[in-house]
């Protein structure tokens, strides 16, 4: 037995299949015979389609030619584009690139475990243009092997210091390329210790034979760099961006880095932010500090991500005007258009940090003229630390189907991401990865569907949550019917049903500080002086409209005439933009905190629906599956039971309103 779940790549043998006939001779053009990546498709097609359905087929290469050299986002996506379609006597897998060929072998693998007819998916011929050029996952993992936020036990990069290459690390790379991600950050944002040393002789072969597996699989390697290098490891006394000792040491570290690593991407950098060096400490612009790295990376084809994820974590709340939500916006908007092209601004979903329900951030369809991708958090930090169930998806939809209205058409999240609105040389998606060491590898088996899922998103933004779900099930579960559809209604509701017993109306952070599992209601760590969600006896929120901090105008109109009024601010965004009395009336009709009581009462209940459901299960699902998912169902609903009586009690004690209906309220 393997020492880890194979996931959604089990190939799992199928008893009925409706005609396998066709699978038996595949035709590949496009990309060459002797592409890595090809071989690995060829490889997969071969132990998947064996082990489904005991076929043995056969490849035939027709011509071949090379793939276009990859300057800009319309290049990766022109070359990872794939067509599937028939022939008389088996199937055609057709695309510039190997990691083309590969993603049509997995297209069809799916729709084999999926169980569906081949013949009919195919007919008159499927091609599939990637949705988002980059399509990256990003691993908050330490070198000494912890994870920043990883609830899936330890790295499988790393143990003490030094960097692991098993057959886990195939493994990983076969399954996330069967998703279609396209590039991995390898370390933690938060580059410390040895890992500032990752740039350095003693990492760099581990990381060539690292990035050449990945390369097999169409991956590109990144890293997460320290923006003072520069002292950390080069001696030198300053990280001035502008400062040419600074520059000429940069110049000959990265000839050095991509002449070792020539598979290398490029970097990830999380500059003066929550204590990590940055421009700002020389009086220099974020956009003086990008374009730097940048400058250098370029001749070897590379591009520097910089985050966005700017703000002061010690900053006074006290006037009530500073607004940590604000900050993005007011620290990138000012320079848009100063970013050399090679840059690209990776901005997380909302303005303050990956909480159940933020609005988007306003940088995007604030920004027009820099490159730019999205940051979201499958690594359930504030979701439920992959205890509870929470599937993601629902609400990376919701994201990306967000209209700017920075044009007239054409102005989602997901047009922008994809470059269509602006025409990005380089645009994307990005996820802070839920993986670790666990067997199962996201530590809650069901957690896999948004591991999954936000490949599957990221690949192409047109599926809809429950296609996902069901795929995901079918897959890595049981084709079973009655199994898929239960499964599938545990996870589609399990995030609205999160919301309900966690944080209201959009307020956000009331977790335990550091650790955000478990409910502390006045828990936020960054305002020592107050209470973040600013309730008294009479009412709760943040003013966040012209009256109060402002951000509401952050975003373009209608949106941010919307999100000022409160009687226009959708019910679920009213706290995060509002400060209302307890009585107010949302849209729904309810007050403020019947609502609150409501929702904390239904979301504790239906939790434990999930869970009975799940229970039903027994027998149907394999043993081992079956366990994992029953005991977090049992911490889950332990959570959940707690943060319904916290928050309740809480606001009955704070407002004195009793709950309409009369329930007992701890
Ligand atoms: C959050 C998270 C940190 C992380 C940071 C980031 O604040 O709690 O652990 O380092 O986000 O995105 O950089």
């Amino acid at each position: 037995m393997k020492n880890h779940a194979d996931l959604w790549l089990a190939y799992k043998e199928i008893k009925n299949f409706s005609d396998s006939s066709i699978l038996k001779k595949f035709y590949i053009s496009g990309a060459s015979a002797s592409d890595r990546t090809v071989a690995n498709a060829i490889t997969e097609l071969k132990t998947g389609l064996k082990s489904m359905l005991g076929i043995e087929p056969d490849f035939i290469f027709e011509e071949s030619s090379d793939p276009v050299k990859e300057n800009s986002g319309k290049d990766i996506l022109d070359n990872e584009e794939y067509t599937v379609s028939l022939r008389e006597d088996g199937i055609s897998l057709s695309s510039k690139s190997g990691a083309g060929i590969l993603y049509a072998a997995f297209d069809v693998l799916r729709n084999v475990s999926c169980e569906r007819d081949i013949k009919t998916t195919y007919a008159g011929g499927r091609t599939v243009r990637p949705s988002n050029p980059l399509r990256m996952l990003n691993h908050w993992d330490n070198m000494d092997g912890s994870i920043e936020r990883g609830y899936s036990g330890e790295s499988f990069f790393y143990v003490n210091d030094e960097i692991v290459i098993d057959e886990r690390t195939v493994d990983y790379a076969r399954l996330i390329a069967s998703v279609g991600i396209n590039g991995v950050v390898i370390n933690n944002v938060n580059v410390k210790n040895a890992a500032s040393y990752m740039i350095t002789d003693r990492y760099f072969d581990k990381l060539a034979k690292l990035g050449e597996i990945f390369a097999g699989y169409g991956i590109r390697l990144y890293l997460s760099l320290n923006y003072a290098s520069t002292i950390e490891i080069g001696g030198l006394d300053s990280a001035d961006p502008l400062d040419e000792k600074v520059i000429s040491w940069w110049k000959n570290k990265m000839a050095e880095v991509f002449d070792r690593i020539p598979t290398l991407g490029g970097f990830l950098v999380k500059a003066d932010s929550e204590g990590r060096p940055g421009p700002f400490t020389y009086g220099r612009t974020q956009a003086d500090g990008a374009n730097m790295l940048a400058d250098i990376v370029k001749e070897y084809g590379a591009i520097i991500i910089w985050r966005c994820f700017v703000y002061n974590c010690k900053q006074d709340w006290r006037d009530r005007k500073t607004d940590r939500a604000r900050a993005g916006y007011d620290n990138f908007m000012p320079m848009d258009g100063d970013y050399h092209d090679n840059v690209i601004l990776q901005i997380k979903n909302g303005p303050m940090d990956f909480q159940i329900r933020e609005p988007i951030s306003p940088l995007l369809g604030g920004l027009k003229k820099t490159n730019q991708m999205l940051e979201v958090q499958i690594a359930q930090e504030y979701t439920g630390h992959q205890i509870d169930v929470c599937y993601l998806i629902p609400e990376f939809k919701e994201i990306l189907g967000f209209r700017t209205y920075v044009k007239e058409e054409k102005d989602t999240v997901a047009d922008i991401i994809s470059g269509e609105t602006f025409g990005d040389r380089y645009s994307g998606i990005a996820a802070v990865t839920n993986t670790g060491n666990d067997f199962n590898w996201t530590g809650n088996y069901l957690a896999g569907a948004n591991l999954f899922g936000f490949g599957r998103l990221a690949f192409d933004t047109s599926l809809s949550s429950e296609q996902i779900a069901e795929e995901f099930v079918k897959m890595s579960i049981s084709a079973d019917e009655d199994v898929v559809s239960k499964i599938v209604s545990i996870l589609l509701p399990s995030r609205e049903i999160y919301e309900k017993y966690t944080s209201p109306l959009g307020i956000g952070w009331m977790v335990q500080p550091g650790i955000h599992y478990g409910c502390s209601v006045d828990g936020y760590e960054y305002d020592r002086w107050g209470t973040y969600h600013r309730a008294d006896h009479l009412g709760i929120g943040v003013d966040r409209s012209d009256k109060g901090t402002g951000y509401a105008l952050q975003y373009n109109e209608p949106n941010a005439s919307v999100y000022n009024d409160p009687d226009k601010c959708p019910d679920e965004l009213v706290l995060f933009f509002h400060h209302l009395p307890y009585t107010h009336k949302l849209h729904s009709g309810k007050t403020v905190i019947q609502h609150i009581y409501d929702t904390h009462f239904e979301g504790y209940e239906e939790a434990q629906k999930l869970s009975e459901k799940w229970d039903s299960l027994k027998g149907k699902v394999d043993d081992e599956i079956f366990e994992n998912v029953s005991e977090r169902f049992t911490r889950q609903l332990a959570n959940a039971r707690e943060w319904c009586d916290q928050v309740n009690s809480y606001f009955y004690r704070k407002s004195g309103i009793p709950d309409e209906k009369g329930r007992q309220i701890y």
